[in-house]
């Protein structure tokens, strides 16, 4: 009877432990992941994941949209870089969302390699939902290298309209891959310190704000792929922001991370983030005078949402480990004593939201470093990890001064765009060629038949383009 008992409570604790690890995964209901300008239905990155190609699918809301491949991919770059889909016009993609709320959104982009198109041509700004997201003119585009633009927005309606606009009509807009995400309820809260030198408040309404991830930042740890984030973001290792390493240490912690109900979750930040530090110890019989710094070009003009990451790997006993945060070398938080916050347990992990302005400097600076209240012979500062993301302005853009109404209105309708003119050249080709055949009596089909294949690539799937993408 007893072995039955104590069999059965196994089993149940086993099924509740399962439950727990079911529980605990984070499965997303709003989840598309889209290779722009790919035929085929699935496409696998170099992180695993499943990318749809657009050409078949209805997510592409605009006819007249154009899919380009790249005559020489480089084997170093993911698959979902090798395609692109090309816009002469305002073009837009439609997302349904089952899940209204917050969503992270991702574009992927990377020049191609094309004998028929100028990249050098390439200059247009991208919205979402009535927000700015950005401006190509801001960024450098190169051959060599991709730029993933990550974005966290509100989606109230049930369905996300991301808009790619060329500047005007002699340009045009791209776009390799997009990622559209349903985030966990809970992963950005309305509320954050606003931190000035003269104030350090509650802010209340972030959710109605549109942000652009700038830094996402692994403290004293490895870069983290998308492989092993649950949201699939990168973390990239701290060693190029740091000010100054003297005093300060790396550490590791190979032990587990206990997550908490109401602390951060492994959505907020994975086991990688929270199982590598910087620390300052004191050693001696003083407390160390010094601040870990770290600072981050930013552009001012905007509001940045700064999230510190935390978790007590290093002390060896609780209520040991009493330190400052300083923000743009303004006291976000004294004597923050992770003990206290974390119902008393270490290597359990903790966030902060700090809100601040984006001075002239042209930097963000995020310091941490002993209080009054710091131990000698202790561990007495410690960061894991920081995200620094930057806050819409005024005109509900992330990239300049202008409202994304202002964006679609300059566009202006005209002849000149890249279509009509490519158009044109085929049609001439076929007179010159018609033409030609008739004058020489040619009967080689062979000669007709060789022409067509040295029209631009582009040009062809253009017209398939045209009949496929209707909606
Ligand atoms: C994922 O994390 C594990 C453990 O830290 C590491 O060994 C592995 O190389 C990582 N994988 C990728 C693809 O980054
Ligand atoms: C740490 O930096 C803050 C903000 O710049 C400064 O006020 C404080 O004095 C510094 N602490 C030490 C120990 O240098
Ligand atoms: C602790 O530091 C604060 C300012 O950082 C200061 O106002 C306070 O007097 C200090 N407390 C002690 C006990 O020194
Ligand atoms: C960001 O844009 C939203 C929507 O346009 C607006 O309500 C909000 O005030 C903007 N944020 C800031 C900080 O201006």
């Amino acid at each position: 009877m007893a072995t039955l008992f104590s069999t059965l409570a196994l089993y149940f604790s086993f099924t509740l432990l399962c439950f727990h690890l079911i529980a605990a995964s984070f499965s997303p209901i709003d989840y598309y992941l889209i290779n722009c300008g790919s035929h085929e239905p699935k496409t696998v990155d170099s992180d695993h994941r499943y990318f749809t190609g657009d050409s078949t699918m209805s997510f592409l809301a605009s006819t007249g949209t154009i899919s380009l491949t790249d005559a020489s991919p480089s084997p170093k770059s993911s698959p979902i870089y090798h395609t692109a889909r090309v816009f002469t016009r305002p073009s837009k993609y439609k997302f349904l969302i089952k899940n209204p709320g917050t969503h992270l959104l991702r574009l992927h982009f990377r020049r191609l390699i094309s004998s028929s198109l100028d990249f050098n041509n390439a200059k247009f700004h991208v919205l979402a939902n009535g927000f700015v997201l950005f401006n190509s003119l801001s960024i450098e585009m190169g051959q060599d290298f991709e730029i993933v633009k990550d974005y966290v927005i509100g989606v109230d309606s049930d369905v996300l309209v991301i808009s790619f606009v060329p500047i005007d009509n002699s340009k045009f807009a791209f776009v390799n891959g997009i990622e559209v995400i349903s985030a966990p309820k809970d992963l950005i809260a309305d509320v954050a310190q606003y931190v000035r030198f003269d104030k350090n408040e509650q802010i209340h309404g972030l959710l109605k704000n549109g942000f652009e991830t700038v830094y996402r930042v692994n403290v004293g740890g490895w870069k983290i792929t998308p492989f092993n984030d649950s949201l699939w973001r990168t973390w990239v290792a701290d060693d190029e922001y740091l000010k100054s390493n003297d005093g300060s240490s790396k550490v590791h912690f190979g032990g587990r991370i206990n997550y908490q109900d109401g602390g951060a979750s492994r959505e907020v930040g994975p086991d990688n983030v929270y199982n590598s530090a910087r620390v300052i110890r004191s050693s001696g019989d003083s407390v160390s005078k010094l601040n870990m710094t770290w600072t981050f070009p930013v552009i001012g003009g905007y509001m940045y949402l700064v999230r510190m990451h935390f978790c007590d790997i290093a002390s060896v006993a609780r209520g040991m480990l009493f330190f400052n945060v300083y923000v743009n070398d303004n006291l976000a938080y004294e004597n923050l004593d992770l003990t206290s916050v974390t119902n008393g347990m270490l290597a359990s992990p903790f966030y902060a939201d700090v809100v601040v302005d984006g001075d002239s400097s042209g930097v963000l600076t995020l310091s941490v470093g002993p209080s009054n209240m710091s131990l000698p012979r202790a561990v007495d500062a410690i960061l894991n990890g920081v995200e620094i993301m930057k806050i819409n302005n005024s005109v509900g853009s992330l990239d300049g001064e202008i409202c994304a109404h202002s964006v679609l209105k300059s566009w202006k309708k005209g002849s000149g765009s890249l279509y009509p003119m490519l158009a044109a050249v085929f049609l001439l080709l076929i007179a010159f060629v018609i033409m030609h055949r008739r004058r020489a009596g040619a009967t080689d089909s062979g000669t007709w038949w060789r022409l067509p294949t040295e029209i631009p690539k582009v040009n062809m799937k253009y017209s398939n383009q045209l009949s496929s993408n209707k909606l």
